[in-house]
């Protein structure tokens, strides 16, 4: 793969930081007198050590040793040890066909993030430039959007069903363009594809295996670099986990943004990108002059707590938390059908936290959105997903991962009360 088609002019010129490099270099040797760096004097820092209560009972011990470690400017990719921690994470769940194959031009790597939504914001500060064309699902998660109107591109819509992304609907836009495109320069030919194959936000879907496996041939066919958003990949619905658009990455071309949030604490901050080394690189440049690295603190909170479960205990973990999400949408299709049958549809989710309704009677949710926070029930209008937000939806998105069963009842019921009220005012 020719990675610089996936850089834009600044990440081609951009430099390392030559600042940046200091944590690796004391960190391979300790003894040595640092005159080199900024670092503050620890003496500086009111914290010394830590006991983190956990919710079953035990307990997280960060030593002295351990806080004045993670109280310090640190490496920008992120603690080795935690770095290492989810690379045998993304080996033994994706077992990416680049991971640790120094042959490889696109040889997998992985690093930390601030969540996964900064690993997509600075995946796209590197890859994108004014005029680019973007493919991405519709509905799609606002964010992507948010970042790269500004930054003058053009998305382009890619159908979405029940099922995800429609690979057909992909192949037929793309077809305006022909595969040759991708190596002229001066194409207008996408050359990133955005979307959310696992608890679809806002559409709760996830795509399938041969949904995936066509998608990455009609990546491979244009060119394309995929960018996999996948915060809710562990909250699956059903068994065995879908394969993921990395694990059948054997060109080098998807960029996979993971995420702690929904896991561990959104409030960490603390996700993942992995992908080429020859992109990675990039982002670390950008990292280096913007983040520096991931919060210290966060990290060595999440390592302690990794170290303490290890890979196995995570898993079964995750498929906890998978579950309390599927109880949670089982109930709000229990309520939809209680107090919206005949009146909206809906397709039960299959991961993650949202499920979309439609609403055939009205041409646009505001309205309906409006009135039922008048009665302290909160929903989100479905024009928020759309590429143009002012244009008019049918749908809107329910989120079941926060509410009880009383109160999905009572906004469900409030939803439906004020959809007879709109109703009736048009008879
Ligand atoms: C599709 C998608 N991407 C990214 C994010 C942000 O996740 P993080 O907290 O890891 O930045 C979210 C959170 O709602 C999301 O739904």
């Amino acid at each position: 793969m020719n990675y610089e088609r996936f850089q834009n002019q600044a990440s081609i010129v951009r430099k390392s930081s030559p600042l940046r490099d200091l944590p690796g270099k004391l960190s391979a040797r300790p003894n040595a007198i640092s005159m080199a760096g900024g670092l503050p004097d620890p003496e500086a820092c009111p914290f010394i050590e830590a006991t983190v209560k956990l919710r079953d009972g035990s307990e997280l011990q960060i030593d002295p040793g351990d806080m004045a470690l993670c109280m310090q400017y640190s490496h920008t990719e992120g603690f080795p040890d935690l770095r290492q921690w989810f690379k045998e994470l993304q080996r033994r769940v994706h077992n990416p066909p680049a991971l640790g194959d120094s042959n490889h031009p696109g040889q997998t790597d992985v690093i930390l993030m601030n969540g996964s939504q900064d690993a997509l914001c600075k995946s796209l500060e590197a890859m994108t430039s004014p005029g680019d064309n973007i493919l991405i699902e519709n509905p799609a998660y606002p964010s992507p959007g948010i970042i790269l109107k500004p930054r003058g591109c053009n998305m382009i819509p890619v159908d979405s069903d029940a099922g995800g992304m429609d690979p057909d609907n992909l192949r037929h836009v793309l077809s305006r363009w022909s595969p040759e495109d991708a190596k002229d320069p001066s194409s207008d030919i996408p050359k990133l594809l955005y979307c959310v194959p696992t608890g679809g936000n806002p559409t709760g879907s996830g795509l399938t295996l041969e949904r995936k496996q066509e998608i990455y041939r009609l990546a491979q066919e244009y060119d394309l670099m995929i960018l996999e958003d996948d915060p809710y990949y562990y909250i699956q619905f059903t068994e065995p986990l879908v394969p993921s658009f990395l694990s059948l990455d054997v060109d080098g071309r998807v960029m996979r943004f993971d995420s702690m949030s929904k896991l561990i604490s959104p409030g960490a901050r603390l996700g993942l990108l992995t992908g080429p080394q020859p992109m990675i690189q990039k982002i670390v440049k950008i990292i280096m002059c913007s983040s520096i690295h991931v919060s210290g603190i966060s990290q060595m909170f999440v390592l302690s707590l990794l170290k303490k479960w290890g890979h196995d205990e995570f898993l079964a973990r995750a498929k906890e938390t998978s579950n309390l999400y599927l109880k949670r949408s089982q109930l709000c299709v229990k309520y939809l059908k209680k107090h919206l049958t005949g009146l909206a549809e809906w397709t039960r989710p299959t991961g993650g936290m949202f499920i979309w309704i439609k609403i055939p009677a009205v041409t646009n949710t505001n309205e309906l959105i409006l009135r039922t926070y008048l009665k302290d029930a909160l929903f989100v209008a479905g024009s928020a997903f759309l590429n143009d937000s002012s244009a008019p939806s049918q749908y809107i998105r329910a989120s079941f991962s926060l509410a009880t069963s009383e109160q999905m009842d009572q906004a469900l019921s409030a939803l439906a009360e004020s959809l007879k009220e709109i109703l009736s005012k048009k008879t």
